[in-house]
């Protein structure tokens, strides 16, 4: 790929041989914070935010599939990918939902590298059940994890941003790339605190996105699929792997990686407060509530004459996209 004249002329910074991998200048020199990046999806985010040229804080608490203790520091290892490859990362074991986690993330990446331009909230868990037998601390561990561990790194990153627009430094090309899922965007049967935090997620975007614009700061959103240990057993079919034939692998997590880097690079200038879904070579642009039919009695209604007015509505309105893992209409 070409470099561009301005880079052409900068020595590089990696030693020759790995330059294959450092050659896709889309992030260059940003500094870039990604949550949950010791596995998965977040780790695939980060090694391609390095091979974009981006110096990457890796953060992960390395819990388990549940939240619970996990006993590793798979931080540690993603960050040594990067720099075995010639790239720069900086760990972090913060836990992004703690008040003083959130604010070391921030800390830690202008400490070391003296800015922040892209902060991509990814760390999660799940804790499925139906609504029937979820149990209250289940409910409030997974809503803690996605919602808070979203809203504290952004007010975080949003109050750096604002003081250095108060400077008189606006950023450029601030990003923020957030993650939901289709759980949240359809529902998803047996998920109802998955669904609950995602969906919230995607409403946080929007307001982030309007809330952070004048500092110059872009949110969107992404509703992923792809082969990580947390869907590799409940979907097992539809993220296996393909056999080693050569062909196309959709459901590699490498492959959401692309849009997150797009979307958390200055080339996204002007995309804010979007949703997309990414799966594979896929990406669509999810569509969010919005008013389909409506009527208008200009005066109170009675609920006894609402039958028919409502369903004449609903007749008039599109249906529903099927929740997910919904029986089939009968
Ligand atoms: N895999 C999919 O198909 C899919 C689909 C929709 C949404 N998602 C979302 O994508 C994100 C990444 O999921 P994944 O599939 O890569 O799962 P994963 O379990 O492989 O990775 C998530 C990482 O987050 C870390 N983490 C959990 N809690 C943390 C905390 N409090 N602080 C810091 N790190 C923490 C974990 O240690 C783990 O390494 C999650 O938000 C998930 O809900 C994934």
């Amino acid at each position: 790929m070409d470099r561009g004249p301005a880079e052409r002329q900068q020595p590089d910074r990696q030693p020759a041989d790995k330059e294959s991998a450092m050659n896709h200048p889309l992030a260059k020199d940003r500094v870039v914070v990604v949550t949950g990046a010791g596995r998965g999806l977040g780790r695939a985010h980060a090694l391609a935010f390095a091979r974009a040229g981006a110096r990457v804080l890796v953060n992960d608490l390395g819990v388990a599939l549940d939240g619970g203790d996990g006993g590793e520091t798979p931080a540690a290892q993603v960050a040594g990918e990067i720099r075995a490859a010639g790239g720069e990362a900086a760990v972090s074991t913060d836990d992004v939902a703690d008040t003083t986690g959130a604010a070391n993330l921030v800390h830690t990446a202008l400490e070391r590298w003296g800015r922040l331009d892209t902060l991509v909230n990814n760390a999660g868990f799940l804790r499925d059940r139906m609504l029937v037998n979820l149990d209250e601390d289940d409910w409030d561990a997974v809503v803690r994890v996605h919602l808070r561990g979203h809203f504290l790194p952004m007010r975080q990153a949003a109050a750096h941003w604002r003081a250095e627009t108060k400077a008189g430094r606006r950023p450029e090309a601030a990003r923020i790339v957030n993650t939901s899922s289709g759980a949240g965007l359809l529902g998803a049967v047996g998920q109802g605190s998955y669904a609950a935090s995602k969906a919230g997620i995607a409403a946080l975007t929007l307001v982030a996105a309007e809330e952070f614009a004048p500092y110059g700061v872009q949110v969107n959103a992404l509703a992923p699929a792809a082969r990580t240990r947390m869907t590799e057993r409940v979907f097992a079919e539809t993220m296996a792997a393909p056999a080693d034939d050569g062909s196309f692998d959709a459901m590699a997590p490498e492959n959401v990686s692309p849009l997150v880097v797009y979307l958390g690079s200055p080339a996204s200038h002007g995309i804010t407060g979007r949703v997309f879904e990414a799966e594979g070579g896929r990406i669509t642009v999810m569509d969010g509530w919005r008013r389909a039919a409506t009527t208008d009695k200009a005066a109170r209604w009675d609920p006894a004459e609402l039958d028919a007015p409502l369903r004449a509505l609903l007749s008039k309105s599109p249906d529903p996209e099927p929740v997910y893992g919904a029986r089939p209409p009968e």
